[in-house]
């Protein structure tokens, strides 16, 4: 192959380039012209951050962090549109025009007459949950999110993931492991009937299995499925730009299609939508969409009641505004290409210097398996934690904890240990670079050839519910501070 660039369809000016030694360079179609200053914190200052922050990175403050990838939610740089457009929002109780706003882009994008505004996606799955789910039913879905989980199980219901056997394998080449297996749905129609199934769920992008997509073709089949039953399909389009990227690049029939087309596509599949507006949209917010005027009558009547006004819906005026432009723009090739193809960058990176990833890449950050990488930490001691709090020591690289601290306890008080246990990388839209992705990279394989300096940790503090958030640990054995100590002795105390 020569180098050269290479310009995909005709509609769309989406660019890959590929360098003259052959790798594809994640290039950023934008331009940088607001930035905010970073450090990197000495080591021992690391150290004591963590330390303080009971190894838990949801409780260290950003000062001490020097690459932000606890998330890709509400962390992403806007567009100079979107930051224009919150200078014109209009603050009202009701009727402002920033909804107006939004409800076109709404009608225009995705294809839905009724829409309203939610603070963010959780208090749109609580509003479905009050909808939908009665004591005793049960919601399939191509995986569980936390919060999703958390607000359906506290209305009674019970979640039933029916993913496919290959989504649970960490190392795959398959690219669709966030289909859902039809074969599992038809029994769970049979078992349940309409009467005890709220909805189907399908997230765009398994977040906690790896960020990954489903495609068009099983999307359809879950519609004709559910439809024949009488089940309503309801879609997470948190990610869904990244979903319709996959779909464009990974599903042949769709290769020359626009990401607006297969978005529409996907759209046309679902009896209602709910998204949390800070991911692919770029915003802090969130909004529910549906053709169905029953279900509009019931957000009328529950919208104001949690969440404020059906106009605003405990939203900003302002990021309202920015909404109705990120919805337009998340269909920009360039914008929903913009973190898959960075985090491919990172994802293939990593697995030419053979650390543990979680493949094919994903949609929305570069997930490290940690089962794979510290084998000799027994789940019990929490692998994924371990591993994150152990990266953030020796780069100031901040990730999440996605394992069995994620869970919570179950009713008789034990663990129940998670399904696979990760340490998100979150790669959030257009703020890092490439220099940034091959930093982590370096400090990463330097962990992996240190791995056997990671230990368990132990619970100290720990919260009833969702207790990742605000629970504390403790090394077992202390080896935080023997791994700061080896990383002082190669790199000195400024590395
Ligand atoms: N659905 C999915 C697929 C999500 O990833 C999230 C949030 C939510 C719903 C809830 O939305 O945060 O606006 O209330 N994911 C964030 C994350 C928290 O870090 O992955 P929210």
């Amino acid at each position: 192959m020569h180098h050269r660039i290479r310009f995909i369809g005709l509609k769309e000016s989406h660019v890959e380039i590929k360098l003259s030694n052959g790798t594809m360079l994640p290039i950023e179609m934008h331009k940088v012209r607001i930035v905010q200053k970073t450090r990197l914190a000495p080591i021992a200052e690391r150290l004591l951050a963590i330390e303080e922050g009971g190894y838990n990175t949801f409780l260290l403050r950003t000062r001490d962090v020097f690459i932000d990838m606890l998330t890709d939610s509400g962390t992403n740089a806007m567009s100079d549109n979107q930051l224009a457009s919150m200078m014109v929002s209009d603050d009202a109780y009701a009727g402002g025009e920033s909804y107006y706003k939004m409800l076109a882009a709404v009608k225009d994008i995705l294809g839905f007459e009724y829409c309203v505004p939610a603070h963010q996606g959780r208090a749109a799955e609580h509003i479905l949950a009050k909808m939908f789910v009665k004591q005793g039913d049960v919601i399939p879905m191509n995986y569980h999110f936390t919060t999703t989980k958390a607000h359906f199980e506290l209305a009674g219901g019970k979640v039933l993931e029916i993913y496919t056997d290959e989504a649970l394998k960490t190392q795959s080449d398959v690219q669709f492991k966030g289909n859902l297996d039809l074969d599992k749905f038809a029994a769970v129609i049979k078992k349940y009937g309409r009467e005890k199934i709220s909805f189907v769920r399908m997230e765009a992008t398994t977040n906690l299995i790896g960020g990954q997509p489903f495609s068009l073709a099983n999307l359809k089949d879950v519609r004709r499925m559910a439809s024949a039953a009488g089940i309503p399909v309801v879609i997470d389009c948190s990610l869904i730009s990244e979903n319709a990227y996959f779909i464009k690049r990974r599903e042949p029939a769709y290769a020359d299609a626009s990401i607006a087309s297969i978005v529409r596509e996907m759209m046309a599949q679902a009896d209602l939508i709910y998204l949390s507006g800070r991911k692919s949209a770029c915003v802090r917010g969130g909004l529910i969409a549906t053709n169905n005027p029953e279900y509009f009558e019931q957000l009328k009547a529950w919208l104001p009641l949690f969440e404020g006004f059906i106009t605003y819906g405990g939203m900003s005026s302002k990021e309202i505004e920015a909404m109705a432009v990120g919805i337009r723009e998340m269909v920009d090739i360039d914008v929903a290409s913009s973190s898959p193809d960075l985090i491919a960058y990172f994802v293939n990176s990593r697995v030419k210097h053979g650390i543990p990833a979680v493949t094919p890449p994903g949609g929305l950050a570069g997930h490290v398996d940690a089962q794979r990488f510290v084998p000799h930490v027994p789940q019990s001691g929490y692998q994924a934690g371990a591993l994150t709090s152990a990266m953030y020591i020796v780069s100031g690289v901040r990730g999440m904890e996605r394992g069995t601290i994620s869970m919570d306890r179950d009713a008789a008080g034990n663990d129940v240990f998670s399904d696979m246990e990760l340490c998100r990388l979150a790669v959030p839209r257009r703020v890092y670079t490439v220099s940034h992705i091959d930093y982590v990279v370096d400090r990463l394989e330097w962990l992996y050839k240190h791995r056997n300096l990671i230990g368990g940790l132990k619970f100290i503090h720990e919260p009833p519910v969702l207790r990742f958030f605000t629970g504390k640990l403790q090394p077992i054995d202390n080896w935080g501070a023997k791994l700061a100590e080896a990383f002082v002795a190669e790199f000195g105390p400024n590395g």
